[in-house]
């Protein structure tokens, strides 16, 4: 059982394999947090404490103040002063609540939240459900934790009713706060811009609130919604590390406090810029889920903890199988594309050993640049006369499958669909809409808009064998306003415009079982839980510079696996070693080349055929292993990181020398993940190291020179 109750049920524990998170129902009403860290199974109950200028409850007196204790939840104007989770606006306009403690239950498996993805419960898994309540309004509000035992993540969301006699209205939501008697830690979070994305940055907690988040309706390049904290010692392999990570794709606050006392309060949740929700008598709303992980063992555990969950929990089952190589024509033929073209690219892809081609942008409509025809799904017959059924069989005779760009969220002003409905893209009344890469945000939130892409894909799609889906988001949401909802419900408009992505994104994974699907925002723009459930991999960066990209790739592997990384080689300008550089870098996630094979030598192309077969091999290693960083690109000057299967009998090591590294000899590279008693033999190079000498250290050679990246495939002896 991973969830007990204690102390005549007034202590909730919820254990995972090697981590205890602990809570109380003190005097009765309040929730307040005893503990989250390694396996635990004593605990000191709650005690009282003062705190000047503290607010209590005359009963209690002021040693029980909201503002003194650690808080399993808090509520805006009812004494605690720091940044609370919950803010209801009931009749009396104050946004005052005070939800109190009713009853709990606890079950196995999970609640399903409606309209939004949430991960898969373990086959052990259990869910405790809180129940409590705020009189005066008569809203209920359930919080949910589930417990998923074997990655050592709990997750947690809250639903809100109201049964009370007015209407009130959700100003703020926040799924995680998780309270920490402790000051002395660093942060870490992911930050960028487009062609720039995930770059780690750790810092020491500062007094204040220090948080990151979106505005923009997606996750967005400029902050990932994954965030850490961990003790200043830290390091990959010591050291307490807490992770926390969003299950959502749109406008997001992660923050985190560190108020007068030294104490520090985690919070993480829907951005309230973004969101006021208004509940009518008898409605509910359910919030997206957050979840957490807890490592004793420094940020290397909290990684695999993350990724095992990702993979397990997350990840579609598909996307276990063998990712496809793919051939991209964007950076090869941008929109220059049509059926002559694309053929040859089959017929030649398909010799050189690619498993896919996949026809980006500039099908479709119109679109003969990024100024026209998004929204109108239908081919182009000019560029292929044939039309997209036939055109597919062609490219399937050559032996290769297919995949296409869509990018259904969007329309142009240029376009039939915009001129037909002016009013389906996202606008204020009597506001010019602002552009963005040309393009306006379809208003999701509408059900007849949904409808009509189901029904344009549901058509143009029909009867044309596709396997793959690169589906794309190409700007961000402003003037977000929706025709059909009234002045007082566009505060949600931005929150059920995501639920209308997810609600596509699940009627395309059932209307086209047999296709996968890569998700996109002009690269890591939406790079996140919520998009993971819908598919196989997401497109990393635009930016696939190999130097760019080891610190992009470095930042994402941290919170998210390899199987969720696409990584594609681009243009090594008939230049041997640029190849085998680009190629090893690529190599930290699942492979794809976006070049013109059509213009490359014959040496290049017979290079690539190759990478491809070998990849084929390593593929496994990188899907499913475990992660372990050695250098940190934005610490040295070199990366060094090994993959490991499972079983240890694989280890795939991986160094990239930036391009300021000098030459001399790398710090030693320890693979402890090696078997001590085993012997391994780098299939490369044929040379042989015992465990023992791997997990003390390798040494290698860095040589200073452009573009150098070496790699040793260590098999186990048998
Ligand atoms: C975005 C994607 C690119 C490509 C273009 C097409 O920028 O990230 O890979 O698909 O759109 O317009």
């Amino acid at each position: 059982m991973s969830i007990k109750v204690t102390n005549k049920n007034k202590r909730f524990v919820l254990n995972t394999k090697n981590t205890t998170y602990a809570f109380e129902v003190f005097k009765g009403h309040y929730l307040i947090h005893n503990y989250y860290g390694r396996t635990k199974q004593r605990f000191q109950g709650v005690k009282p404490r003062s705190l000047s200028f503290g607010a209590y409850e005359a009963q209690y007196g002021k040693r029980y103040s909201p503002d003194a204790h650690s808080m399993e939840i808090s509520f805006y104007g009812s004494g605690d002063f720091r940044d609370t989770s919950l803010r209801i606006c009931g009749k009396d306009g104050t946004g005052v609540t005070d939800f109190r403690y009713k009853s709990f239950r606890i079950f196995e498996g999970r609640h399903k939240i409606d309209g939004l993805p949430c991960a898969r419960p373990d086959a052990d898994s259990e869910t405790l459900e809180i129940h409590l309540r705020d009189k005066l309004s008569g809203c209920d509000l359930y919080l949910y934790y589930t417990v998923f035992p074997e990655s050592d993540v709990i997750s947690r969301h809250m639903v809100i009713e109201n049964n009370g006699k007015h209407t009130v209205r959700i100003d703020r939501c926040r799924p995680i706060e998780l309270c920490l008697e402790r000051g002395d830690l660093d942060m870490i979070t992911l930050w960028g811009a487009w062609n720039n994305e995930s770059n780690y940055q750790r810092v020491p907690l500062h007094h204040g609130v220090q948080s990151v988040g979106s505005r923009r309706g997606a996750s967005s390049h400029q902050y990932n919604p994954f965030m850490a904290i961990c003790e200043h010692s830290a390091t990959e392999e010591k050291g307490e590390a807490y992770g926390f990570n969003f299950v959502y794709s749109g406008s997001f606050q992660n923050s985190v406090e560190l108020d007068g006392k030294n104490r520090t309060k985690v919070q993480m949740g829907l951005c309230p810029d973004d969101f006021a929700y208004t509940l009518e008598v008898g409605e509910r709303f359910e919030s997206p889920e957050a979840v957490m992980t807890y490592s004793p063992s420094g940020l290397g555990q909290m990684t695999r903890n993350f990724h095992n969950f990702v993979r397990k929990n997350i990840m579609p089952a598909v996307s276990h199988k063998p990712h496809p190589v793919v051939l991209n024509t964007w950076e090869a033929c941008y929109f220059n594309i049509d059926e002559q073209k694309l053929l040859q690219f089959a017929k030649k892809g398909a010799e050189m050993g690619f498993d896919m081609l996949v026809m980006d942008d500039g099908w479709f409509g119109e679109r003969h640049n990024d100024k026209a025809g998004l929204g109108d799904w239908y081919e182009n017959r000019e560029k292929f006369p044939n039309g997209l059924a036939a055109f597919v069989r062609e490219v399937k005779k050559q032996g290769i499958q297919f995949g296409i760009w869509v990018e259904p969220e969007m329309v142009n002003p240029n376009s039939e669909l915009y001129r037909a409905h002016p009013d389906w893209a996202l606008h204020v009344a009597g506001r010019e809409p602002l552009l963005s890469r040309n393009q306006l945000v379809l208003d999701m939130s509408r059900d007849d808009v949904i409808e009509y892409l189901m029904n344009i894909f549901d058509k143009t799609f029909d009867g044309v064998d596709l396997d793959y889906f690169k589906w794309d988001m190409n700007r961000h949401l402003s003037n977000v306003g929706s025709a059909l909802l009234p002045p007082e419900r566009q505060g949600e408009v931005s929150f059920r415009h995501i639920k209308g992505v997810y609600r596509l994104l699940d009627w395309f994974t059932k209307r086209f079982p047999n296709a996968v699907i890569e998700t996109c925002s002009g690269g890591g723009g939406r790079y996140d839980l919520g998009m993971m459930q819908y598919g196989i991999q997401i497109w990393t960066s635009d930016n696939t510079n190999p130097y760019r990209r080891t610190m992009i790739q470095s930042g994402a592997i941290t919170a998210y696996p390899a199987l969720t990384m696409s990584c594609h080689v681009s243009n090594p300008k008939e230049d041997m070693r640029s190849l085998d550089y680009r190629y090893k870098v690529a190599l930290e996630g699942m492979l794809g080349y976006e070049l013109n094979i059509l213009e490359m030598s014959d040496e290049i192309n017979a290079e690539i055929s190759r990478q491809i077969a070998e990849y084929r091999t390593l593929e496994h290693v990188m899907r499913e292993g475990d992660f372990f960083r050695l250098a940190a690109p934005e610490k040295e000057t070199y990366s060094a990181y090994y993959y490991a299967t499972p079983d240890r009998s694989e280890l795939l090591l991986t160094l990239v020398e930036k391009k300021d590294c000098k030459a001399g000899t790398s710090k030693p590279l320890k693979l402890k993940a090696a078997k001590q008693d085993a012997v391994y033999t780098d299939v490369f190079s044929g040379e042989r190291y015992t465990g023992k000498e791997l997990a003390s250290g390798l040494t290698l050679s860095l040589t200073g020179e452009a573009d150098s990246a070496k790699l040793l495939y260590l098999k186990e002896n048998q």
